[in-house]
């Protein structure tokens, strides 16, 4: 979480951090700050609380500014507000940091070399920038001495920027574990937590890795390890599309990523089809997981939920033993694992801290892993074996949707290709079933106004909320339910529904909203069973079926798509609910309180 930029060239610094910053505003908004240095090498600091527009505000438009750094923060030490905002600065004010990340020991380190300074605020970062101003003042070491003792010093997580005012042409970079990029051009070199931010300009990136510090002119970027060595490494191109980066016509990012859903779904099978037409993934890939006895999928939230889908996918048609794992929960509770495992990594974005620490623990057991992600060139991205992208164009919605389903989409592609490769006779087109996919999804979005009038009539002003279905739309309500709580904080439960009658129908009373999912026809008939038992318990019953097992009275009826493949669409009404239920509320549908996008803390 947090986000951090730093400029420094021939244009106004200004403007670029604060657009960075807004792009990088997925990150966190609970406080944000720039640095900056004019052209009389007079440094000039701004915070606020909040979003980046209060700071936008708060900034004095008369300065302009040859460099600086900012940063976007999600709280981890210290509640949102201004003292705790970064930049943070030495005492003398001589240094200014913005870090994102936690680093773990920030407490010995401020007893053992700084007891005798004041703090004045509840962060980490304090500690950092006052560390490195221990060193270079009492030790008397030189600002990248200082800098590279102090990162040795400190056990965590950084992307740190450093500005020294006794050497304002410079910007110092060092990261360990959370993200960071230096981006080149001509007369400017930029620092940013992502491509995106800094996507205006430029798009040559070169990337810092753990255990590297960076020092930045207009003219020069100089990477350099802790011992000292150069190292010398060329910039890549980062492919992003400055225009994808707009809301265009559309008044949310939520609902723009939606839209694009039938786009993602077409695109994917361009990606991934041979000039023959057929679909086609590195055969390396396939060979390895032919080879495993079990893929195990690790993931964080609705990657996660993708998850479940994808394993139904690659159990039915590739027939390989697949096992879901959350994260968090694997890399300190490993199940027993099977001879030849193979892991899938989901990550939207590729940066979250909970997957990266599981890939590293399979990196050092020496398995074979694969990342599907959104973000090439991402953290989970490098450091898997192989790595296949989602081509969902950025998400930048806090809330997950088209990454959902492209993830679902890409493993369905993957189990053909594995089937193909295996010699299974084929039940299922993917590629045709994907084209289907987007018209019917098309059609859903087309009839959003009934999601809309769900939303207003049952869901917005209800405390709590039920999505139940069994099977392959279980894993479908938990999805539902994570993205209704998480946007509109309706508190949503998704369960199996066969489990309610197990407990959770105690929670049901008059007009309580249960949504019920219905695309299984074997299970559809005890979901509608389910669904008669919370309806004689006063609930407020609604069923989003597919045709063919539809019966009057439901609240939706979905179009027909492939039995494997109902995910892909029945999760449509549930994203439009999430989002209009958000909307009737007055919440901030793109950035809901309390969360981030990119989650790189554990
Ligand atoms: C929910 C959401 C989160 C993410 C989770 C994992 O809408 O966006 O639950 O799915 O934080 O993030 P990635 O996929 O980037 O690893």
């Amino acid at each position: 979480m947090c986000g951090i930029v730093g400029y420094i060239g021939n244009k106004d610094a200004k403007e670029i951090l604060l657009s960075g910053l807004d792009t990088l505003e997925y990150r966190g908004y609970d406080s944000a700050g720039i640095y900056i240095t004019d052209e009389n090498a007079t440094g000039h600091l701004f915070k606020e609380k909040g979003r980046i527009a209060s700071l936008r505000e708060k900034v004095d438009q008369s300065v302009t500014a040859f460099s600086g750094i900012g940063h976007t923060r999600w709280a981890t030490h210290g509640i949102p507000s201004v003292e705790n905002a970064h930049p943070h600065q030495s005492t003398s004010n001589r240094f200014t940091v913005v870090h994102n990340g936690v680093i773990e020991n920030f407490e010995e380190v401020r007893d053992a070399y700084l007891s005798d300074d004041t703090f004045y605020s509840d962060t980490d970062t304090e500690v950092i920038v006052k560390l490195i101003s221990w060193f270079a003042e009492s030790e008397g070491l030189d600002t990248i001495d200082a800098f590279k003792k102090a990162v040795v010093t400190l056990k965590g997580s950084y992307a740190l920027a450093l500005v020294d005012n006794t050497q304002p042409d410079t910007i110092f970079a060092a990261k360990n574990k959370s993200p960071l990029l230096l981006g080149t051009g001509e007369g400017f070199n930029v620092i940013s937590s992502d491509a995106m931010a800094m996507i205006r300009e430029t798009n040559q990136f070169i990337e810092l890795m753990d255990g590297e510090v960076a020092t930045l002119t207009a003219g020069t970027i100089k990477i350099e390890d802790l011992a000292g060595t150069v190292i010398e490494r060329e910039p890549y191109t980062a492919e992003i599309d400055a225009n994808d980066l707009g809301k265009g016509t559309y008044p949310y990012y939520m609902i723009k990523e939606i839209d694009e859903q039938p786009a993602v779904m077409r695109k994917l099978v361009q990606q991934y089809q041979n000039d023959e037409g057929q679909l086609e993934i590195n055969e390396d890939i396939i060979s390895e997981i032919k080879e495993s006895d079990r893929v195990y999928i690790i993931a964080c939230g609705t990657s996660y939920n993708a998850g479940w889908a994808g394993k139904q996918l690659i159990e039915r048609i590739a027939g390989i033993h697949t096992e879901v794992h959350l994260s968090s929960e694997f890399a300190y509770n490993t199940p027993l694992l099977t001879e030849n495992p193979f892991f899938i990594f989901l990550s939207q974005s590729g940066e979250t801290a909970d997957s990266r620490q599981v890939l590293v623990q399979v990196n050092q057991a020496g398995y074979p892993s694969l990342t599907l992600t959104n973000v090439s060139g991402s953290t989970l991205s490098r450091e898997a074996k192989y790595t296949l992208l989602l081509h969902a164009g950025p998400e930048i919605a806090v809330a997950s949707t088209k990454a959902y389903t492209a993830q679902i989409a890409v493993l369905a592609i993957l189990s053909e290709c594995i089937a193909n490769s295996k010699g299974f006779e084929s039940f299922i087109d993917v590629a045709h079933e994907l084209s289907i996919i987007a018209n019917a999804i098309e059609t859903v979005i087309d009839d959003h106004e009934i999601f809309d009038h769900l939303s207003v009539t049952h869901l917005s002003s209800s405390k709590n909320a039920f999505y139940i279905g069994r099977g392959i739309d279980y894993y479908v309500v938990m999805e539902a339910a994570l993205k209704l709580k998480e946007v509109s904080y309706v508190q949503a439960e998704g369960w199996a529904s066969g489990e309610l009658k197990h407990g959770t129908i105690a929670l049901i009373e008059d007009n309580t909203p249960v949504i019920s999912i219905i695309t299984d026809e074997v299970t559809g008939p005890h979901t509608r069973g389910n669904a008669h038992e919370v309806v004689s318990r006063g609930a407020h019953s609604m069923i989003i079926s597919m045709e063919g097992l539809d019966r009057k009275g439901d609240a939706y009826v979905l179009p027909k798509v492939h039995d494997l493949m109902t995910p892909l669409i029945s999760v449509i009404p549930t994203q439009l609910i999430a989002y209009y239920t958000a909307l009737h509320r007055g919440n901030d549908v793109d950035k809901p309180r309390n969360l981030a996008k990119s989650v790189t803390v554990e």
